[in-house]
């Protein structure tokens, strides 16, 4: 598979603000500093997300759009848009709970259901969650939540590279129990798990 091109688009305010091209899209949601627009940034190879140490900084959807040659589905050009939702689950910020994202992502999410304004498409969401931090109740609100939608969806625990193997190994089988699916281990820093990311990114949206 082979990145052609990774662009930022825009920042949809609400469902008319998002594109009607036919191509389809990819949620990302996850707690705020979970590390979602790192690993927007570790696929397109290079800044294109505002990332912060300090959380709560994606106030709308950011998409992104990337265009690839290959992978599973065959050879050939295809496109997908990479939408970076607000995160959930930060306190302090005082409007992130998972109630705050469900209403964010509802607004999003009807921007495709009236297919004849736009053919695009949500074909999956990904949740992110911190790869040292099973259960996490928030994470386990949203993934409740997600489950309701009936939309594709799975799981990438992130930052591996701060987890010891010994611990990863114990860490992602707790995910896999509390969550009930497992996870795909990746980390933006050290660029492990991105080939295996692209290829779910290729799977839900070719
Ligand atoms: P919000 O936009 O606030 O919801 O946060 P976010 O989920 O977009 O997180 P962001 O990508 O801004 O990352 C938060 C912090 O975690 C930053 O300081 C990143 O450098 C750090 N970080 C992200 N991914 C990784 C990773 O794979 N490994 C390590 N070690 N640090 C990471
Ligand atoms: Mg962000």
């Amino acid at each position: 598979m082979k990145l052609l091109e990774a662009r930022f688009v825009t920042s949809a305010a609400d469902a008319r603000g998002i594109p009607a091209d036919g191509v389809p899209h990819i949620a990302l949601i996850g707690r705020s500093n979970v590390g979602k627009s790192s690993i927007i940034n570790a696929l397109a190879r290079r800044t294109l997300a505002r990332t912060s140490a300090a959380p709560g900084k994606t106030r709308l959807a950011n998409l992104y759009r990337f265009a690839l040659d290959g992978g599973p589905g065959g050879p050939g050009r295809w496109s997908v848009y990479l939408a970076d939702l607000p995160g959930y689950g930060y306190a302090r910020g005082g409007q992130a709970s998972v109630a705050e994202l469900r209403k964010i992502a509802e607004e999003y999410f009807r921007g495709f259901e009236d297919a004849s304004s736009s053919p695009s498409a949500l074909r999956g969401v990904l949740q992110l969650v911190d790869a040292r931090h099973p259960g996490l109740q928030p994470d386990l609100d949203a993934a409740t939540w997600l489950e309701s939608l009936g939309t594709e969806h799975a799981v990438l625990a992130t930052k591996v590279d701060k987890l010891a193997r010994s611990e990863r190994d114990r860490k992602l089988k707790e995910f896999e129990r509390k969550l009930g699916t497992a996870a795909l281990p990746v980390s933006a820093a050290s660029g492990e798990g991105l080939d295996d990311l692209w290829t779910l990114i290729a799977r839900l949206s070719r």
